[in-house]
């Protein structure tokens, strides 16, 4: 009904698709979260890791290809699982998406604010070191060296609470804003490869994946099948004892799958494409085809000119750029990085909020949420909700805690859409399908296969594991207590003239 009844102009053709995805892809995964993984897990191995990452986004991206072409509503992948699966597979999906896109916006803060107090520092305003960390978190200045430890990290939590008033008060998402704001990101990526690639020492790439530590005992067969080998072995049996190695760059592509996010945003314009059956694939895969190729150049000139070991810092983009002695381009980079960085926080809450107020209209969360302010026309309660909660996150939680949850509802609920896919295909077998996934269906079930890998690497952490088990538990017991009576579906309420179940699908020829 949504889709028949949709007044959205169809005006974005496939280029303007394929910005879309840059805008929301580029983030804090490159700017911030590589540093990390280079220096933790993965070593120069870190291009490895953003091809498989790369790779496993293609084959999601197909599958979210062939959902949008197929159910062209406005929504995410909440409405993809409504609409096919049914209410209690979309509440799943929901709670998944909270990690994906509420908590992402505040790991995306944590980033932000690392540039920022960078920037501040530059020009003579130096923020008590406190007060730029979670609870806990060890400060370190740019070149690595702890100076204090955190208590509460203000500006990630003064960021989140300014793009928050920003979305009560209603930006109309603007292609024209969006495309200046996706050129400058680009901008700094592209001149960071150029410049940066006069000052990069190959001899630094070399070994591409370091050695494991603790090193494999003499003895042991140590060729490269044996090293993948155990390196899947350790991910099952939920083994994070090893440094480095080959578990180290399936460790890291987890940990960068962060950088990926955003693709599938396109998606959720399905209604405003031009040729939705041509141009969605087109800007899904194009938009990641850019970003793979940007992000493996970026590790290649940031490994390349700062020793992988001391990466990990807050802003490592502008350590680079400090470490070639180019003091204007450090600066450039920051002021790019913070502008950047911004957009994608507007999106991932801009998504949060329009996730649960499809919710709320589902009968799935309370009235209120859906409830839309007289004046800004915008879900004011929700997002004041939405809002403070990201807040609490950002201020409190680690870049590391909050990435890796992140990271895992996403893997959930990317591998969920690969098996809605497969669902879809069984159950609606005649559904017109203006895109159709190739390869059908080793694509969704390398997708998910892989998904589940990565989800198993980041839940070797206890801390991970034992958060995202707990919330997904309790997020289950409030569905039978709350969600189950209270929706539409539940109360069988009369939807667009019909009942509410089973939804009615358009078919080939209709
Ligand atoms: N991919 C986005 C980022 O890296 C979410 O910030």
């Amino acid at each position: 009904a949504e889709h028949e009844s949709s007044e959205l102009k169809r005006s974005l053709g496939a280029i303007n698709l394929i910005l879309l995805g840059i805008g929301c892809i580029i983030g804090t995964g490159i700017f911030v979260l590589t540093g990390r993984a280079a220096a933790q897990f993965a070593g120069p191995g870190i291009m490895i890791s953003f091809i498989i990452t790369g790779t496993l986004c293609a084959f999601v991206a197909l599958c979210y290809a062939e959902l949008a072409s197929a159910l062209p509503v406005s929504g995410s992948a909440y409405s993809y699982t409504y609409a096919s699966m049914g209410e209690g597979p979309a509440w799943v999906m929901g709670l998944l998406l909270v990690l994906e896109y509420g908590l992402a916006a505040s790991t995306v803060s944590v980033g932000w604010s690392g540039y920022f107090v960078s920037l501040m520092h530059d020009i003579g305003l130096a923020i008590p070191p406190e007060l730029t960390a979670a609870p806990g978190v060890a400060v370190k200045n740019a070149s690595g060296v702890v100076i204090a430890t955190g208590v509460a990290n203000v500006p990630a939590i003064a960021v989140i609470g300014l793009v928050t008033l920003l979305l009560i008060r209603g930006v109309t998402e603007s292609a024209a804003v969006n495309n200046i704001i996706v050129a400058i990101k680009v901008a700094v990526v592209v001149l960071f490869i150029v410049i940066g690639s006069r000052y990069v020492h190959p001899a630094q790439w070399s070994p591409l994946v370091p050695a494991q530590v603790p090193a494999v005992a003499a003895g042991v067969p140590n060729d490269i099948w044996h090293q993948i080998g155990r390196a899947l072995v350790a991910v099952v049996t939920g083994d994070n004892s090893t440094k480095y190695g080959i578990g180290g760059v399936i460790h890291a592509a987890a940990v960068i799958f962060f950088a990926y996010l955003g693709f599938e945003a396109v998606s959720t314009a399905g209604a405003e494409a031009r040729n939705p059956g041509k141009d969605m694939p087109i800007g899904i895969l194009g938009a990641l085809l850019v970003c793979t190729i940007l992000y493996i150049l970026t590790c290649a000139v940031l490994v390349g000119i700062v020793p992988y070991q001391q990466l990990d810092v807050p802003a490592p983009i502008a350590l680079a750029a400090d470490m070639m002695h180019l003091p204007w381009f450090a600066f450039v980079v920051k002021i790019g990085a913070i502008a950047g960085l911004s957009s994608v926080m507007l999106v991932l809450l801009y998504g949060q909020t329009r996730i649960f107020y499809t919710m709320s209209r589902d009968g799935l969360l309370p009235t209120a949420l859906a409830t839309v302010h007289k004046t800004f026309q915008t879900p004011w309660i929700n997002t004041i909700i939405v809002g403070i909660a990201a807040m609490c996150a950002a201020g409190f939680l680690s870049l590391d805690a909050l990435s890796d949850l992140s990271n895992v509802g996403s893997l959930a609920a990317f591998a969920l859409v690969c098996i809605t896919v497969i669902y879809l295909r069984t159950t609606e077998p005649n559904l017109a399908r203006p895109f159709r996934t190739p390869l059908y269906p080793v694509v969704p079930i390398l997708g998910a296969a892989m998904c589940a890998v990565l989800l198993m690497s980041l839940m070797a952490t206890p801390a991970t594991r034992h958060f995202f088990l707990g919330y997904l538990i309790l997020g289950v017991i409030v569905y039978f207590a709350y969600g189950m009576r209270s929706s539409k579906l539940g109360k069988g309420v009369v939807v667009g003239g019909h009942e509410a179940a089973p939804m009615e699908l358009p078919h080939k020829g209709d």
